[in-house]
């Protein structure tokens, strides 16, 4: 599909694989310009190379979501793409991945790297696209149920962290940025059959997707400040 310059434009992290990179695919057959971004210069290349081949207007920069001064550049380099009409923080990690950590068996620097990733990362980005952001634009937090505090068991215990707080992201920033009519969700993609959600998961990419572009396009007006799977509302 072509399209113009006046198209949409979505920012999206953790892009180059897994819910990512199949959230830029959906969006970019509805239309958006694709400004795309991972840790990996390979495989985000790759990603590049799949997202243009389907005809879509895609530009891509790494970043490491950990490292402030990185997060810095993304967003003015996404911000000088034009005006966003939306932000995907998909990137994330799973830290001591199989290891199902508990809170006494947690390592230091497996729950300081989930928050620096999964939740840092977003709030610094943020930070720097914000002057960017278009009234209306969508912004989604990819979040997880591991994260909602209401059915909160053990185990898990920095990457639950680091999701919950990724959800006070999701609130804080929806009361703040909301009167410019920016739509601030979390979304939960159930669990997915990507290198993070492994085999067994229960649900494809393309379905794990749909609820996060669900968010991502949702009409001025729409929801915000919401926790979301499949378009409908979760506890916290
Ligand atoms: N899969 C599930 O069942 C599930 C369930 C609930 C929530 N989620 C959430 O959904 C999101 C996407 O997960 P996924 O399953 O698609 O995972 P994935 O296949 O492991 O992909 C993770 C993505 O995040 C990027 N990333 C990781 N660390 C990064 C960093 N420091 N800087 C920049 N990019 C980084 C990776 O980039 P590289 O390729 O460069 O490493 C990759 O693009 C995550 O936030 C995850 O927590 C997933």
């Amino acid at each position: 599909m072509s399209v113009s310059m006046t198209a949409p434009l979505a920012l999206i992290t953790g892009a180059s694989r897994g819910l990512g990179l199949e959230t830029a695919r959906q969006l970019g057959a509805r239309g958006y310009r694709l400004a795309i971004a991972a840790r990996d210069e390979v495989r985000l290349a790759a990603a590049h190379k799949e997202l243009a081949s389907l005809g879509h207007d895609v530009r891509a920069q790494t970043v490491d979501m950990a490292y402030p001064p990185s997060v810095s550049a993304l967003g003015h380099w996404a911000v000088g793409l034009g005006p966003l009409a939306c932000l995907v923080n998909a990137a994330g990690i799973l830290p001591g991945q199989g290891h199902n950590e508990s809170v006494l068996a947690a390592r230091e620097d497996d729950v300081s790297a989930a928050i620096a990733v999964n939740a840092l990362g977003p709030w610094r980005l943020v930070r720097a696209v914000a002057a960017g952001l278009a009234d209306n634009a969508t912004i989604v937090n990819v979040s997880s149920g591991l994260g909602a505090l209401t059915d909160m068991g053990g185990g898990y215990f920095a990457y639950r962290a680091s999701k919950t707080m990724l959800n006070v992201l999701t609130r804080t920033l929806a009361a703040e940025l909301a009167p410019r009519g920016i739509m601030v969700n979390s979304v939960c993609p159930g669990w997915v059959k990507t290198d993070m959600g492994g085999p067994n998961a229960t649900r494809t990419i393309a379905e794990g997707a749909s609820g996060i572009v669900w968010a991502a396009t949702l009409k001025p007006g729409g929801p915000s400040g919401g926790f979301f799977r499949d378009g409908k509302t979760i506890d916290w």
